[in-house]
């Protein structure tokens, strides 16, 4: 199929948007639902009709190879699984920009001197069960078994959830494409202000944001909320509630560093019941190593202290563990040419988000390429990159492709 057959890639991008479809105009495909093995097949349809050899990997990662030239392969990927409602771009603008490189590159006659491989990574976004960056993990070879008695809001545990589409976690393991990656590229919008801001179309990015996160339950008592005492009570949702200020303060003092609850659980859920029971998650970041020490070191001090003063039990499971990775120099300066021979303007900048590239760089050569956010708005049906912005993004991912898989 000749690029302009599979049309534009905004207008894939929309027609992939219908699959998990939400009311308030946004998107939500969880890892191991159907909506995302839908998407899988839909896509997986148009990689076939190029000539890519497609599967799903024993990890739930969606896989198209290009099997061209010989030796390792260069990977050119993102995520098609999304936050509850979220945007239309976020990880599925790499995927089908990768479609689209791959058919621009046909029509253009280049032949690989190595194999091209498009992927979507399994749960990217973690959202389900905070076992983010899942598939990435299991193709650089972790072991993510560990995350199949992670469970969701419902008691259901990831391996269940894999074993309901026919995956069996023990076996995700045999998804370890590690010796067989040359190199890692991933075209993401920004989703951060900075582009749009400055009026430069495409980021090269240097580096990607370290993480901590935390799954938090905070045990207290339930109880009347009319004739207990303000003095005798253990209040769960205070505790949670002081836990979020105190973050929120510890990292608006502090250059660089982020933090936020993202989810919170009151139980049992009674207007008239002092909450004895919160679950929340706490999502804590920093672009340099040393910050993401010194948030090791105070979430689980802070989390103590207030449980300790508002009479609670703390129980804190770590989620997340990344460590800041810098991408790499060479692939930076390709996508710099890459965007000077499209004829873009560009910048370097570090990356706020988590993204598949940081699991892969830690392994192989990966870097990322980025395109404006409207607003710098992100994880919203709000997201938004114009048709010309994600087209241009698309041939400077094709270009460097060509760089990349031309040795
Ligand atoms: O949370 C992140 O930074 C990414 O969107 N998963
Ligand atoms: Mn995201
Ligand atoms: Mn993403």
């Amino acid at each position: 199929m000749a690029a302009h057959a599979l049309g534009s890639v905004a207008a894939t991008l929309e027609e992939l948007a219908r699959i998990g479809a939400s009311p308030d105009g946004g998107v939500t495909r969880t890892a191991w639902s159907p909506e995302l093995f839908e998407a899988y097949e839909w896509l997986g349809e148009r990689m076939r009709v190029l000539g890519l050899e497609v599967e799903v990997d024993a990890a739930g990662n969606l896989i198209g190879r290009w099997n061209a030239g010989e030796g390792k392969a260069v990977v050119a990927g993102s995520h098609l699984d999304t936050v509850p409602s979220g945007g239309k771009l976020d990880g599925a603008l790499g995927v089908v920009a990768a479609v689209h490189a791959v058919a621009r590159l046909q029509e253009q006659g280049f032949i690989p001197a190595r194999p091209v491989w498009v992927t979507a990574f399994m749960d990217e976004e973690g959202t389900r069960f905070d076992a983010s960056l899942f598939g990435s993990r299991a193709f650089a070879g972790e072991d993510v078994t560990p995350l199949g008695s992670r469970v969701d809001t419902h008691g259901t545990t990831l391996a269940e959830a894999m074993q309901e589409r026919g995956y069996d976690i023990f076996r995700a393991g045999a998804a370890n494409r590690l010796g067989d990656v040359h190199a890692y590229l991933e075209l993401h919008i920004e989703q951060g202000p900075v582009l749009e801001s400055e009026g430069t179309q495409i980021g090269a990015v240097t580096s990607i944001v370290g993480f901590r996160g935390y799954r938090v339950r905070l045990r207290g008592q339930a109880n009347h909320a009319g004739t207990t005492p303000m003095a005798l009570r253990r209040d769960a949702f205070v505790g949670a509630a002081r836990i979020a200020v105190e973050l929120r303060d510890f990292a608006r003092e502090r250059v660089g560093l982020t933090a936020n609850v993202g989810k919170v659980a009151v139980l049992p859920g009674g207007s008239n019941v002092v909450p004895g029971l919160v679950e929340l998650t706490v999502d804590t970041r920093s672009a340099v190593a040393e910050g993401v020490a010194e948030l090791e070191r105070f979430v689980p001090e802070l989390i103590a202290r207030v449980a300790s003063e508002e009479g609670l039990e703390a129980e804190v499971e770590p989620t997340s563990s990344l460590q800041p990775v810098a991408l790499d120099t060479g692939l930076v300066a390709a996508i710099e040419q890459a965007a000077a021979a499209e004829g873009a303007t560009s910048r370097r900048l570090p990356s706020g988000a988590g993204h598949d590239a940081m699991v892969l760089g830690r392994y192989v050569p990966a870097a990322m390429i980025f395109i404006p956010s409207a607003g710098g708005i992100s994880h919203s049906p709000a997201e938004h990159s114009s048709p010309e912005e994600v087209e241009l993004g698309m041939r400077v991912l094709a270009a460097t492709l060509a760089r990349v898989a031309s040795a």
